[in-house]
């Protein structure tokens, strides 16, 4: 059994857009995958679907066995979603704070909520931060808040909605530290991203969706060949040889 199972989902809006067709994928423990597509191939909508967010028009999705459809709640503790906007996902006063805001949700107890918030500042290099204001962070800063406040809970899978959005370069390197930092943890990594170039050579797979299909899923070498048909910019010149040198990490 993989760790995350997408079984033939479809979803239709009600105005009748279809926004995914047919859409099977699975993705097993420790892996970093990327998925790309241009703007409305329904990348968005089948993170929602994973999330448990929206229910599927058509089609299964199991998590560590647990379906999402069926258990949404029990789900979303194994598969940790991480939104674009970070502003609709910080809540706290504080970083520290808005860490624990999700544990305490959950009805974990004070002491475990403190050992684990100490915990998460560390692994996700946020100590610093930790009495600061959310607003007055940073973007790049406020990013790694919420990827923080989503791995705080433990998932085993973190899924991100266009994690580079809006950062500049030294913010893009510190998300993509943390992110590498969390898969070498044993997280397994679900990236939505346009951006090859900054993060491919940490990728295990590469899955390309035009209009709600998946027309490549495989090694991001092999995968890349469909790149210019699904309007995803292959970066030039990449070959076997050289795809480690594409990440930011790099520079
Ligand atoms: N509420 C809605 N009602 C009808 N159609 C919708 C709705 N939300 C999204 N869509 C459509 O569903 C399709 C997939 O949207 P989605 O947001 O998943 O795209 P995306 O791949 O995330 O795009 P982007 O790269 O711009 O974020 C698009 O055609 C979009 O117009
Ligand atoms: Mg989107």
């Amino acid at each position: 059994m993989s760790q995350l199972e997408i079984l033939g989902i479809s979803y239709r809006f009600p105005d009748g857009t279809t926004a995914l067709r047919d859409v099977t994928m699975r993705i097993s423990e420790g892996e970093f995958v990327i998925i790309s597509g241009k703007n409305g191939s329904g990348k968005t909508v089948l993170l929602r679907i994973l999330n448990g967010l929206i229910k599927p028009t058509a089609g299964t999705v199991n998590i560590n066995g647990i379906s999402v459809v069926e258990n949404p709640f029990e789900a979303r503790r194994e598969l940790g979603l991480v939104f674009q906007q970070s502003d609709s996902q910080i809540v706290g006063q504080t970083v520290t704070d808005d860490i624990a805001f999700g544990l305490e949700n959950i009805g974990m107890n004070s002491d475990e909520v403190k050992i684990r918030v100490r915990q998460t500042l560390e692994r996700t290099g946020l100590e610093d931060h930790a009495s600061q204001r959310p607003r007055t962070l940073s973007g790049g800063e406020k990013r790694r808040l919420t990827i923080a406040g989503v791995a705080a809970m433990s998932p085993s899978i973190i899924a991100l909605d266009e994690p580079f959005s809006n950062l500049d370069y030294p913010g893009v390197v510190q998300v993509l530290e943390q992110l590498v930092n969390l898969n070498e943890q044993g997280h397994t990594i679900l990236l939505v991203t346009h951006d090859l170039d900054k993060v491919l050579a940490h990728a295990t797979r590469l899955v390309l969706i035009d209009k709600g299909s998946v027309i490549a899923d495989g090694n991001p070498l092999d995968a890349l060949n469909y790149a210019g048909q699904c309007g995803v910019r292959s970066p030039k010149g990449i070959t076997s040889d050289n795809i480690g040198e594409l990440t930011w990490l790099k520079d």
